[in-house]
């Protein structure tokens, strides 16, 4: 139950406490906990960049229709995905689940052909949104476990990825930006943590059929 009460707990931190940081510690437990995320085939195809300069912080905030979280939180993950699935991607992947089982690349080559053939279907569009799907689940990941450790957050897809693409250098690397996880601890003057939650019903949200 601590899960649906650490649930309950949680909200979408609107104001920031910026005199209090999180420990190294609970962040590389936040770390883990988005190293961990499932993707689909297990490619991790994605980046979480950790925004420490304040200047960047700044340019960031104007670019995210001014919210005052991406400068005032304890710590800002910019999650990015690659736009295009390069063979490279999948060779490297079955390069790693290779080193990890034991066994050799080529005893892994069908499965890879398999993955670079599906990956064949989908035309660009369609790759550069299923990549950044998949960082959904690894924000997802990283609020519940922050919301366990008591640490706040606040999702954001306010912001103009475009701009954010040309502040981070991310084309040049072949990323763009998907979301952005505030960290942090809420301040007391962030009447957001009065709000009352506002859900949908179980019997409408589920259908059995
Ligand atoms: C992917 C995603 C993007 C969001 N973007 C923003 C945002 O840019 N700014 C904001 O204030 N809240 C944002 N939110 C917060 C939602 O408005 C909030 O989660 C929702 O109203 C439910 O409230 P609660 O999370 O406080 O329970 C976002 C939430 C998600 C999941």
């Amino acid at each position: 139950m601590d899960f649906i009460e650490n649930q309950k707990w949680r909200y979408a931190t609107k104001k920031f406490d910026s005199s209090k940081r999180i420990s190294s510690s609970n962040l590389e437990k936040i770390k883990e906990s988005i190293q961990l995320a499932a993707t689909s085939y297990g490619l991790q195809l994605f980046k979480a960049l950790i925004i420490e300069d304040p200047e960047t912080r700044k340019t960031l905030q104007s670019q995210s229709w001014g919210q005052s979280q991406i400068t005032e939180a304890s710590h800002l993950i910019v999650f990015c995905s690659y736009s295009i699935i390069k063979d490279e991607h999948i060779d490297s992947y079955i390069g790693l689940k290779a080193e990890s089982m034991g066994v050799e690349d080529s005893s892994l080559k069908g499965y890879g052909d398999f993955i670079k053939s599906k990956i064949a279907e989908m035309s660009p569009e369609q790759q550069s949104n299923w990549n950044a799907k998949q960082t959904y689940i690894a924000l997802g990941n990283a609020m519940a476990l922050c919301a366990e450790l008591k640490i706040d957050t606040s999702p954001l897809e306010g912001f103009s990825p475009e701009e954010y693409n040309s502040t981070l250098g991310l084309h040049e690397k072949g990323l763009e930006a998907a979301v952005v996880l505030a960290i942090g601890y809420r301040s007391d003057e962030d009447k957001s943590q009065k709000a009352i939650k506002i859900r949908k019903s179980i019997q409408e949200l589920f259908e059995v059929i």
